[in-house]
């Protein structure tokens, strides 16, 4: 396949980073963007030089055009009938993290699409950065035994995020990220116990009516080989931030400082080093997905769904914590 045929499903703020990324691939083109929202997918067919077409049914667009895949980008309460219409059809996608907020639902789809031998890929986007492969690569040999993390901050803009019925909350829904990033640098979980607090976000002054998320939270994560990881998750502040999230990783012989997207930092005995993250790693993440479309070859793909299904039940295990008051084991 000379040009890999695309279309979207969700054309909100993070459909359109993917988009500025494909926008500089010239083996892409743009068959079909759909949102409920009909100006999103409208805007974005400009945005592609006007050749694809702006649906409000991804049924409907499904009927129509046949993609060689599909970024799904939609809420994560939105998910289900739109991978079963695309797995149905046989259409590989890469779908955003969360990929549900029902694990059931969500390893059906994987089991599903794996039967029919699509390629898939999730949004763990941290996964492509330079500076996690120097982390992933300088703690190789090191004995770790604690690390620290957070991801803590404001409220986000968009009206589904406040609501745990329709974003899962502030764990499942954005410091996924860390727990991810847990994952792929550390191994896999065993155990979690969660603490969490309300009572700081006045939803009224805050300008976000229905907020029920909680507030903060700290997790305490215990992985295989013994690391234990303790990941705060905050929307409380309002002023004065600017301490950065991210992660420290406390080995005996060298101590790693990872900011968020930013930088890395490693002390040993031979001084410090200093990485600052450099281009869009989104660039590399989107890359691979197309070219894994190309070739066939889903090998480059960091977060396939069946490795991201481990996540998603690690930080649902988070809320049932939060919600029991007990360690979950997994
Ligand atoms: N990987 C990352 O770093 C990252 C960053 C931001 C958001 N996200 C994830 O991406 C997803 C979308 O987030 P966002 O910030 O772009 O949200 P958004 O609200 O900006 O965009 C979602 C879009 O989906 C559309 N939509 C809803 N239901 C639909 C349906 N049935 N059919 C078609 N379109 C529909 C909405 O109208 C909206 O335009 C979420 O799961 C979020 O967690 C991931």
């Amino acid at each position: 396949m000379d040009k890999v045929k695309i279309a979207f499903i969700g054309c909100g703020g993070i459909a359109g980073w993917h988009l500025s990324h494909l926008l500089g691939f010239d083996d892409v083109e743009y068959v079909g963007f759909c949102d409920i929202i009909p100006e999103r997918a409208e805007n974005f067919v400009k945005r592609t030089g006007g050749t694809a077409k702006a649906y409000t049914d991804y049924k409907a667009m499904l009927e129509e055009i046949k993609p060689d895949a599909v970024y799904i980008c939609t809420p994560p309460h939105v998910h289900g009938d739109i991978e079963f219409a695309l797995i149905e059809r046989g259409i590989p996608f890469l779908v955003e993290k969360p990929m549900t907020l029902d694990y059931a639902l969500a390893e059906k789809i994987c089991n599903a699409a794996e039967e029919k031998g699509l390629i898939t890929a999730v949004g763990f986007q941290d996964r492509y950065l330079g500076i996690i492969e120097k982390v992933k690569d300088y703690i190789k040999d090191k004995q770790i035994g604690l690390v620290t993390g957070a991801w803590v901050g404001g409220i986000p803009g968009v009206w589904w995020w406040r609501k745990k019925e329709t974003s899962g909350g502030q764990i499942v829904e954005q410091n996924i990220h860390l727990f991810d990033m847990s994952r792929y640098l550390f191994g896999e979980p065993t155990k979690i116990y969660v603490s969490a607090g309300k009572g700081i976000v006045d939803p009224e002054a805050a300008g976000v009516p229905g907020y029920d998320v909680e507030d903060y939270s700290s997790a305490v994560v215990t992985f295989e080989n013994g690391v234990v990881v303790t990941l705060l998750t905050g929307c409380y502040i309002r002023d004065g931030g600017g301490v950065p999230c991210g992660l420290n990783i406390y080995c005996a012989d060298a101590t790693i400082e990872y900011g968020l997207r930013s930088y890395v930092k490693i002390r040993d005995k031979n001084g410090e080093q200093f990485y600052r993250n450099e281009g869009d790693h989104g660039i590399i993440e989107d890359r691979t997905f197309i070219d894994a479309i190309k070739t066939g070859d889903p090998s480059a793909i960091r977060s396939p769904y069946r490795d991201a299904l481990k996540t998603l039940r690690l930080v649902l295990a988070a809320n049932e914590s939060i919600e029991t008051g007990k360690p979950v084991d997994l």
